[in-house]
């Protein structure tokens, strides 16, 4: 029963940020990683296609006897997980959501800004968290279109993502800001670049080392925590050419 694997699900390749902390923090787990390269970027997609591809992968995921589903994706949490919780209330799903909340602890009447997707920003979960820290901190929405294609073709570092990222943030970059929040699991990949754009001062934050570690307590608390040898990792995506296989095989391992 223990045995089954944890899902692990993204739009595309940005979900390996989640599955490495995972890994670090429930070495015992065996974990399934389904990514939705064929149909990534998800960021700029209306809410309701979101919704509908990540009930579908959730779906199948569910059917492969996964004991727990890690949406590893900030995009299908804002705009799926009231319905994933809803189709499947007995099964553990937890969604990744942009730190605000750590940054916020932080930097307590600081400058944040939170780097995420377009869908991210404009739906109501964003807003709800916002609002919850609106009053003490100024909080910036930096949507970033064309960051998830950089990761998805490997290109992680050098003067064309830099260019980018330049142009993406610069109104948010008028002011140093305190922190910095990678609102959607593909920055992580990127975080070399967003240094050198952003500069030294302000802290990087994600929020995958606090979704591990909520996953570890929701298995503990279902007794479902698997214990002994190794987990096994299977890795599995929509589009499994041999150059994102070992895409995924490079991300997983990367720094
Ligand atoms: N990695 C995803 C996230 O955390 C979304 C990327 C995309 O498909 O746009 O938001």
């Amino acid at each position: 029963m223990n045995n089954r694997p944890i899902a692990v699900f993204d739009s595309g390749l940005g979900g390996l940020s989640v599955l490495r902390e995972l890994i670090r923090v429930l070495p015992e787990e065996n974990f399934l990683y389904f990514g939705d390269s064929a149909n990534a970027p998800y960021g700029g997609k209306p809410t309701e296609e979101i919704r509908a591809m990540t009930l579908r992968h959730a779906e199948d995921l569910f059917a492969r006897g996964c004991k727990a589903l890690v949406v590893a994706c900030n995009t299908a949490t804002s705009a799926a997980i009231n319905d994933l919780r809803a189709q499947y209330p007995n099964k553990i799903i937890i969604g990744i959501e942009p730190a605000l909340k750590l940054a916020v602890t932080h930097y307590p009447a600081g400058r944040i800004l939170v780097m995420a997707t377009e869908a991210t920003l404009r739906e109501r979960k964003f807003a709800a968290l916002m609002e919850r820290f609106a009053q003490q901190c100024d909080i910036v929405k930096c949507p970033c279109p064309g960051l998830v294609e950089f990761v998805e073709r490997g290109e992680l570092q050098g003067s064309a993502v830099e260019a980018a990222l330049r142009e993406e943030l610069k109104d948010c970059l008028t002011e140093t800001p305190d922190a910095v929040v990678l609102g959607c699991t593909h920055y992580p990949f990127l975080r070399g670049a967003i240094r050198a754009v952003v500069g030294e001062t302000p802290e990087i934050l994600d929020g995958a080392d606090g979704t591990a570690k909520e996953t570890k307590r929701r298995l503990l608390e279902a007794g479902l925590l698997r214990a002994g040898s190794p987990g096994k990792v299977e890795l599995t995506n929509s589009l499994p050419t041999p150059e994102i296989m070992r895409l995924c095989e490079r991300l997983l391992s990367a720094e």
